[in-house]
């Protein structure tokens, strides 16, 4: 498995537009008075902190696989862990588990699933959303360059492992859970001469950044960017429409 090196002020440049599915997701958890949340891939955490807001007198546990993101959370006072959520299994108070963003990155999620689910007590909650645009042209453009000579067989991408909204509906009510499915196409407005190329900066393009040296990255991103302006042609007001599918999933143990 590859690991993936993240940069928490990159990440937190679409702050706004990366947020609302977290909100989209959190707003269909239930959960009144949960003793233990579960912030499983917290990233810089400056959305755990909404789900203590949320939650005030549960514990919450925010867990990382990335030292550069445990630090940014810890910088804004949250008590964040390193751990690779396929070292994690929840805990007999786990009553409510987020994982926004994650889990495309977590190619085993799959099998995982029904064994977190299935570990839950009665009433617990578990949510998770994955991106669904592996075939848009930000993604597609990406390896379709990767497989020019100049950089065939250099980058391993990783992740993007993600299944059909009926696949998590079929996996989770495989566990008895009640399920609550659905995806969504986010239409981002976006603005600067490069916005897409700058939103996959902080994600997409982060195993392309560790697999090649500093000045065949930037190589990489001047081929990319006449592709990607081409794909998502700036408005005649400047901004850019950036379409982006997600799929968000809700198991309610009973
Ligand atoms: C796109 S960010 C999402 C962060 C946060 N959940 C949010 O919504 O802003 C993806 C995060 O998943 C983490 N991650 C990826 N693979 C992981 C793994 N196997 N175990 C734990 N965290 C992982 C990365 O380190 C990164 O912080």
């Amino acid at each position: 498995m590859i690991t993936t090196s993240w940069d928490p002020a990159l990440y937190l440049s679409f702050d706004d537009h990366r947020a609302r599915p977290f909100h989209d997701l959190v707003a269909r958890v239930g959960a009144r008075s949960p003793r233990q949340v579960v912030d499983l891939g917290c990233g810089p955490g400056h959305l755990t902190g909404l789900l203590a807001a949320r939650w005030p007198a549960a514990t919450v546990i925010a867990l990382d696989s990335s030292a550069e993101m445990v630090a940014a959370a810890r910088k804004r006072g949250i008590e964040a862990q390193q751990l690779d959520v396929v070292n994690w299994s929840p805990g007999p108070d786990t009553d409510v588990v987020i994982s926004n963003a994650v889990l495309h990155w977590v190619p085993t999620h799959v099998r995982l699933l029904p064994r977190w689910i299935a570990a839950l007590p009665a009433d617990a909650w578990f949510a998770l959303q994955v991106p669904d645009n592996f075939d848009a042209p930000s993604h597609a453009l990406i390896r379709e360059l990767l497989d020019q000579p100049r950089w065939r067989g250099r980058v391993d991408l990783g992740g993007g492992t993600v299944l059909e909204p009926g696949g998590y509906a079929e996996l989770l009510a495989g566990t008895g859970a009640e399920v609550d499915v659905w995806a969504t196409t986010y239409q981002h407005r976006l603005t600067g001469p490069e916005p897409v190329l700058e939103w996959i900066s902080g994600t997409a393009l982060r195993p392309v950044r560790d697999a090649l040296p500093a000045d065949d990255y930037a190589e990489f991103r001047a081929e990319l960017a006449p592709r990607l302006r081409a794909a998502y042609p700036h408005r005649p007001d400047g901004s850019t429409w950036f379409p982006f599918r997600r799929i968000f999933a809700v198991a309610h143990t009973s």
